[in-house]
């Protein structure tokens, strides 16, 4: 397709399987599927919630690496970590000048945190910092900093796509000129749920998730752990209901998952699917440990990252030049 997408990968929690079929995987296929592409790992946008920087360190490596391994190629994409473009902070600061205020205070985010508060009868702003209160601008930044034309977005982060496009609108018309391209939300084609070890959606704050970088051992006890009903073997159960056949159907081919329906209903022991299941993710995440386990992996995908960097640099300096002359009438040095 033609022209530009983009999309930020927010690293705060070890990869597993459902960033996997729900991020990771569908990303790859956007940068492959567009003229150009653009990725980054948004670790400016963790800083709001996590406070530990070893984690946030660790977790960008291992995203980075997790994209790395699913396929993008550095080569193809403007693959980089948000925080070696220190434009965007530069972008950020002067991008706030044109966002109202009642547009941050509109942003679901934020108001979640406010309504909470509320109603636990504190003070609104307790726990909320500028961070959180300005995300939305810093996000507009990542995406006008490149000139995206298409970022694609699940319903949670579409809010945000729309705020970049009314910034970029408003500095265009105070501005008097095509300063700032205005990109367009994609419904993303991925975006799937896969239910965790305890049948809600899997995630990190449940604690309920299969890691991406697990040994065969460790996903072994995970997968025992699946919450199942009590049929025995020999009774029929119904595969749409358990979570172990949902996590097998999104990550298996649909020969496999058509044959593991079969078999359910035709009453095989939950042992055995479990087995079926463990064996399929020790597939799927071969390569996520190979590449984890190579000799020099950490260096590398830092190699990449950086000269990633590198290259998106050129293109944010010549935004915030542009934006520089605009608002003071010079460019940037
Ligand atoms: N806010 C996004 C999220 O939480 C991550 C992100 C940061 C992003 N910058 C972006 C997504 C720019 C798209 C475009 O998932």
């Amino acid at each position: 397709m033609k022209g530009m997408v983009l999309t930020g990968i927010k690293p705060t929690g070890t990869p597993h399987i459902g960033n996997l079929v729900g991020a990771i995987e569908p990303v790859v296929r956007l940068a492959r599927d567009y003229d150009r592409s653009t990725i980054f790992i948004a670790d400016l946008h963790a800083l709001n919630a996590v406070t530990d920087a070893g984690a946030i360190a660790r977790w960008t490596h291992e995203v980075a690496l997790a994209l790395l391994a699913a396929g993008i190629d550095p080569d193809r994409t403007l693959f980089f970590r948000q925080s070696d473009v220190p434009e965007v902070y530069q972008l950020t600061l002067l991008l706030m000048n044109v966002t109202p205020k009642g547009l941050m205070n509109r942003a679901h985010a934020y108001k979640a945190s406010i309504d909470a508060n509320a109603a636990a009868g504190r003070d609104p702003d307790v726990g909320v910092n500028m961070g959180l209160y300005t995300y939305p601008i810093l996000m507009a930044a990542d995406i006008l900093l490149y000139g995206a034309d298409c970022v694609p977005v699940g319903k949670d982060q579409k809010q945000h796509v729309e705020f970049a496009r009314d910034i970029a609108n408003s500095f265009n018309t105070l501005y008097r000129g095509e300063h700032l391209r205005t990109p367009e939300p994609v419904v993303f084609a991925g975006g799937e749920m896969i239910p965790g070890l305890d049948g809600r959606k899997m995630s990190k704050s449940y604690n309920n998730t299969i890691p991406l970088f697990a040994s065969d051992k460790e996903v072994w006890n995970l997968v025992k752990k699946i919450k199942t009903d009590s049929r025995g073997v020999g009774e029929p159960k119904e595969p749409d209901s358990l979570s172990l056949f949902q996590i097998y159907r999104h990550l298996g081919t649909s020969e496999e998952a058509a044959t593991l329906r079969s078999d359910l209903e035709g009453g095989i022991g939950y042992g055995d699917a479990k087995k079926r299941l463990a064996e399929l993710i020790d597939r799927r995440l071969e390569p996520f440990r190979a590449a984890a386990a190579s000799p020099g992996a950490e260096e590398r995908v830092e190699t990449v990252l950086r000269e990633g960097a590198e290259r998106a640099r050129t293109l944010a300096r010549e935004t915030v030049a542009t934006v520089q002359q605009a608002m003071l009438g010079r460019s940037a040095v």
